[in-house]
């Protein structure tokens, strides 16, 4: 059974396959031609964080397939009431063909793979993101026509996106720099994945945004206080205050460097309005690229990837 908990359990060529198939859904849903993939398959979508993008793009892209999308609050399951993610996932697999869930925990998005037996997909945990950064890597290979021997440099938190950007970009041969403040680096397991696959200087994290920044071909960034961490906002927007992509750091980086988001965005935190503006076509490519990748992914795992065979 094909899962997608998190992007590290997927190889570089299951990515590069997704990738193509969303490039291919793509074509097809902008030509009118019709991909009814998923025919009457259900995919129940549990939501224990807000949402604009997952959510809407996942029940568009699940209506595209020809299968239909139920959203699920965690407010009003059982499970916000304390049933065991275990029997959740028991119960739910006998109405539905797959899950997405998006969470705190990632051990609750690992529960519900282990107990139940549909394919579960994350759309994001505390620990990672890897629906988003599909996106984001089938929108460079858009802009840039390759992914491999590009810079990726991330500034900011050593969060959800980071971690699986740093998968992201090592597993298709892009080289990964970032810079976080002391105390908000990612945690080691993934420093750990970063030095296996980024030797000969392929991976770096440093203090100094623009150090990192130098010679990159794309720029990404994230809020400095993810869902969850509402309370620390004071306490980080001092630990992040410098950490910030505006013009003067875009001066240091390559010629036509892309500047990415995965949004929501918070102008004049992260992100200064004029570096947001002036990126802003390869910035809401890459929302929409969402609903094409995340239509892959849906097909790859609901179909074992045996769709068009
Ligand atoms: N980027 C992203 O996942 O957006 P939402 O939180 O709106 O789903
Ligand atoms: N790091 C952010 C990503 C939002 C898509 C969060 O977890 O809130």
């Amino acid at each position: 059974m094909k899962h997608l908990l998190k992007l590290e359990d997927w190889s570089t060529e299951e990515i590069i396959n997704t990738l193509n198939l969303a490039d291919q859904l793509k074509y097809e849903q902008k030509h009118g031609i019709e991909h009814k993939l998923l025919k009457g398959k259900t995919l129940g979508m549990i939501f224990e964080k807000s949402s604009t993008r997952t959510r809407v793009s996942f029940e568009v892209g699940m209506t595209q397939l020809g299968g239909y999308p139920l959203f699920l609050s965690s407010n009003d399951l059982q499970i916000g009431r304390g049933e065991p993610v275990e029997d959740t996932a028991r119960v739910l697999s006998r109405f539905l063909d797959a899950i997405m869930i998006r969470t705190f925990e990632q051990s609750e998005v690992e529960a519900l793979a282990e107990y139940g037996s549909i394919p579960i997909i994350n759309g994001l945990t505390d620990y990672c993101h890897p629906c988003q950064v599909l996106a984001d890597l089938m929108t460079i290979r858009e802009f840039k026509g390759k992914l491999e021997g590009l810079k990726m440099c991330f500034i900011g938190d050593g969060n959800n996106m980071m971690n699986s950007l740093i998968v992201g970009a090592l597993s298709t041969g892009m080289s990964f720099s970032a810079a976080c403040p002391k105390g908000y680096m990612p945690p080691e397991h993934i420093l750990e994945f970063g030095k296996k696959y980024g030797a000969n200087g392929k991976f770096e994290i440093v203090t100094d945004p623009m150090e990192a920044a130098k010679g990159a071909d794309v720029v990404y960034t994230d809020v400095w206080a993810s869902m969850g961490q509402e309370e620390e906002k004071k306490l980080r927007e001092k630990a992040f205050a410098g950490y910030q992509v505006n013009s003067e750091l875009m001066t240091v980086t390559n010629d036509e460097c892309m500047v990415l988001h995965c949004l929501p965005a918070h102008r004049g935190e992260e992100i200064t309005a004029e570096v947001f503006e002036a990126h802003a076509n390869e910035i809401f490519e890459e929302a929409e690229n969402r609903l094409h990748a995340q239509k892959a992914v849906l097909v790859e795992c609901m179909t074992d990837g045996k769709s068009r065979d």
